[in-house]
């Protein structure tokens, strides 16, 4: 990928520190927009991605399409549970208020927010990013964006965003340090062609899940590990979950390898 940083049309100096910031955090050249479209901008200097520090936050424009912070369904899926509802992921992860929870996989924090709002106050969410350029993103949405409920605003703020590999970094966390332990690697097959996921494909970290990290969750989680995947992969079975569970007509499922108590 080759990446160029610059601002909106008229940024106030505000944006434009803003966008310094990013570019000098995601080691890319920042470039002044001089009115310029972002098709000329490419042109110029060669990129085929273009983050715009904008208004209301970072927007990555990928040949696939514009990525930015939203709350997919999540919304959704708290209201559901707000409504006594069941949550497959929060089923298998067994997640309980005061829990904590390490999201390997943040993504845009979909599972991660909805994970923050079971585990409530008293509760920890962590998620690890590989991509600096997702974590900036998601970064950004969880300290800042404001959807209008209290309730909603307090999940995304309570999700501490880390920019590394797990594969690295679960290594350095102490043993039974969180109780779940949660995978959502990208797809082996994506389940759909979902057209407002083609651009976190573009920037997102592509590797499967390897038995040394399913080895090294088991010992940060105090209770499970969980891994959601696409319904019927050989993944489950490759990594060791023999418990696979979720809904009877989902196209995701989540295998469970119970750790301790
Ligand atoms: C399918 S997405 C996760 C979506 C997320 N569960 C959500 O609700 O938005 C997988 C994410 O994991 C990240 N990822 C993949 N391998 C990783 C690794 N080794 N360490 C940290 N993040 C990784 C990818 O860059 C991608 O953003």
């Amino acid at each position: 990928m080759n990446l160029i940083v610059t601002t909106i049309h008229k940024p106030t100096p505000a944006a434009e520190e803003y966008a310094r910031a990013l570019a000098s955090r995601l080691g890319a050249p920042l470039v002044a927009r001089e009115r310029r479209s972002l098709a000329a901008l490419r042109a110029a200097y060669g990129a085929d991605t273009v983050l715009v520090a904008a208004k209301d936050g970072p927007v990555v424009h990928t040949p696939d399409g514009a990525y930015f912070f939203h709350l997919s369904m999540a919304e959704l899926r708290i209201n559901n549970l707000k409504d006594g509802k069941p949550d497959h992921m929060i089923a298998a992860m067994g997640l309980a208020p005061g829990m904590s929870v390490l999201d390997c996989t943040l993504g845009l924090a979909t599972d991660a927010i909805v994970a923050s709002f079971a585990a409530g106050e008293e509760g920890r969410v962590v998620g690890l990013e590989s991509s600096p350029l997702i974590a900036a993103v998601t970064g950004y949405g969880l300290a800042a964006f404001a959807s209008g409920r209290p309730d909603v605003d307090a999940a995304l703020r309570r999700v501490a965003v880390v920019n590394a590999d797990y594969n690295g970094h679960l290594a350095t966390l102490p043993a039974a340090s969180f109780d779940i332990v949660f995978f959502d690697p990208m797809f082996r097959t994506p389940v759909m062609a979902s057209s407002s996921l083609q651009p976190l494909r573009q920037l997102a970290d592509p590797r499967p899940v390897g038995p040394a990290a399913i080895a090294a969750a088991r010992l940060v989680a105090r209770r499970r590990v969980v891994m959601k995947e696409a319904r019927g992969s050989g993944e489950f079975a490759r990594l060791g979950f023999a418990t696979i569970v979720g809904g009877k007509y989902s196209s995701v499922h989540y295998g469970v390898m119970e750790t301790g108590c």
